[in-house]
């Protein structure tokens, strides 16, 4: 029952208030402490009645757009894992990378994430809170990250910590290093959720104005399309479950047929089938997710005149000069 609220939540995005509210990080810290620690939890996908490989189906579908955004990353590189939930993209950031650090604030989560990373002894984890972590004095952290990945992290933070944890990252950045974000997004402004659930969602515009702000350069955005399917999954069996008394509901059948079905026609169908709503003035589906490629706008280290000395301040030094 509570999985199922919160799904609501997850997909309900016109009962937010109109100008951006301040989250609550208590109640934040609350719902992922007490969130399943299953692949279907940490994407919000839990109440719908779809079969755990729709967890799984987002993930390759993500895979593909991350493999692509990082092919040219040394394989030698450090990884800076943030928010990691379960710990699915730490696993599999440990299988390409030679280093991964990452950090998860809910406890329940924290466990499967060191459950998942125990065979790779490339991963160090932490529980512990983003806008207080501070990576320690192993190689990682005195050398710089060559990816820093944030995955649905962004939108359970607050504008101004949004922009503080970004600057933070810029002196532990590696030359040539990105940071990928996959954020869900709405197609215009900001929307904030208050009550047991909460979450801002931004535009792809609203993104790109904080994270210039910020210091880096938007080098690419895309919509996942992956979540995109899944999404309206989502939102037709909430559809269903506003006019169908809970007893009749069978969700476990209605949730798996509205999956399969947009499998059936994915991808195209993820442009298409919004496409032709717009058309008649539906926004369908209301909630999207894009992944944002970034770089610092300021030269990394190595390829600015001052190098030889900034490469000799260990990158810890450097994060705490930068403050
Ligand atoms: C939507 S889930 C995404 C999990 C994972 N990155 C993925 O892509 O599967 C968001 C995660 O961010 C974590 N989180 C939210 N705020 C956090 C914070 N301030 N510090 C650390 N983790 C946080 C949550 O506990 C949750 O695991």
């Amino acid at each position: 029952m509570m999985a199922a609220q919160r799904a609501t939540d997850h997909c309900e995005v016109t009962t937010a208030a109109e100008t951006p509210l301040q989250l609550d990080y208590t109640k934040v810290q609350a719902y992922w402490k007490s969130a399943r620690p299953s692949m279907l939890g940490p994407y919000m996908m839990d109440g719908f009645g779809f079969p755990i490989g729709a967890g799984r189906f987002r993930f390759r579908g993500e895979v593909e757009t991350v493999a692509e955004a990082t092919r040219n990353l040394d394989p030698d590189t450090s990884v800076l894992d943030l928010g990691s939930g379960v710990g699915v993209w730490a696993e599999y950031f440990a299988q390409r990378f030679a280093r991964v650090v990452a950090v998860e604030a809910s406890s329940t989560l924290y466990t499967a994430l060191k459950d998942r990373c125990s065979p790779y002894p490339n991963v160090t984890t932490h529980n512990g809170d983003v806008l207080s972590f501070e990576p320690n004095n192993d190689r990682a952290a005195t050398e710089g990250f060559g990816l820093v990945f944030l995955g649905g992290l962004l939108m359970y933070l607050n504008d101004d910590d949004v922009s503080t944890l970004m600057r933070r990252l810029i002196p532990y950045l590696k030359p040539g290093a990105i940071v990928l974000c996959r954020e869900s997004t709405i197609r215009k402004g900001v929307k904030t959720l208050q009550g047991d659930y909460q979450v801002v969602y931004r535009s792809v515009e609203t993104y790109r104005s904080i994270l210039v702000n910020a210091g880096f350069d938007v080098v690419s955005t895309q919509a996942n399309s992956a979540y995109i399917s899944v999404q309206m999954a989502c939102e037709l069996v909430k559809k269903w479950k506003a006019i169908v008394p809970e007893r009749f509901r069978c969700l476990p059948v209605v949730g798996r047929l509205a999956y399969w079905g947009l499998r059936l026609g994915y991808p195209w169908n993820t442009r298409l089938i919004p496409w032709l709503l717009s058309g008649m003035g539906y926004e369908f589906p209301s909630l999207t997710n894009h992944f944002f490629v970034l770089q610092p706008s300021i030269p990394a280290a190595a390829d600015r005149p001052d190098a030889q000395a900034h490469d000799m301040q260990p990158a810890q030094e450097r994060m705490q000069t930068a403050r």
